[in-house]
């Protein structure tokens, strides 16, 4: 069996313990520091309680009625939710996430907010999305590719996925520079 030299398995474990084990998001007092207020008001308060994002990717996305998203990662389904409200009930949202408890999560939350009519949430990993080629308009994606040990790939996932002249609006986290060691070979700082 080839070895594994990027750790890529324990990555995955990693990061699926650390998001399966919390109770809760990163709470209203982060998430007023990334959408404002007109936009928490779109959301339910459950789902502003889970946002884990580090930014506001659906801002940037200049979303149009009909159009069909996904949402890589969708966690508790804030952004989902926002993009949602913008595609309106002619358009789609997916929301893809690794674990089930979360696309639960999210579904409940979309119940809640009544967009549930076109917006749903499915389990699968961004490095094989569990999508057909050219299906959607927009990919919108928040603290999640950091996350991934195989990036190129879950972007080669996005692009196959996207229609021709889609559109990408990603909010993460980046490296300048080398990160030291300890950092770098700790799985906790991995999934944080
Ligand atoms: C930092 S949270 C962000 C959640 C959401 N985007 C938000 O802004 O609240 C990262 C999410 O990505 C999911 N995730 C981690 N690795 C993944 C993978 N390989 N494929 C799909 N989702 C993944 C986690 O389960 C978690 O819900």
């Amino acid at each position: 069996m080839a070895e594994d030299l990027m750790f890529q398995d324990e990555i995955k474990e990693a990061v699926r313990d650390a998001y399966a084990e919390i109770s809760t998001g990163a709470g209203e007092t982060v998430a007023r520091r990334l959408y404002s207020d007109d936009e928490l008001a779109e959301v339910p308060a459950e789902a502003v309680a889970w946002a884990l994002g580090v930014g506001n990717p659906v801002r940037y996305a200049l979303l149009r009625p009909g159009e069909a998203v996904l949402d890589v990662g969708s966690g508790g389904g804030i952004d989902s939710i926002l993009a949602a409200r913008r595609v309106g009930s002619t358009g789609s949202v997916i929301g893809l996430d690794l674990l089930a408890q979360m696309c639960e999560r999210g579904t409940q939350h979309a119940r809640l907010a009544g967009v549930d009519g076109w917006t749903r949430f499915l389990p699968g990993e961004m490095e094989d999305i569990p999508l057909p080629d050219s299906s959607v308009d927009v990919v919108i994606s928040n603290g999640v590719l950091n996350l991934s040990a195989r990036k190129s790939r879950a972007l080669a996932e996005i692009f196959r996925v996207l229609r021709p002249g889609g559109r990408i609006s990603i909010a993460d986290l980046t490296v300048e520079g080398e990160l030291p060691p300890e950092i770098a070979n700790d799985q906790s700082a991995w999934a944080g």
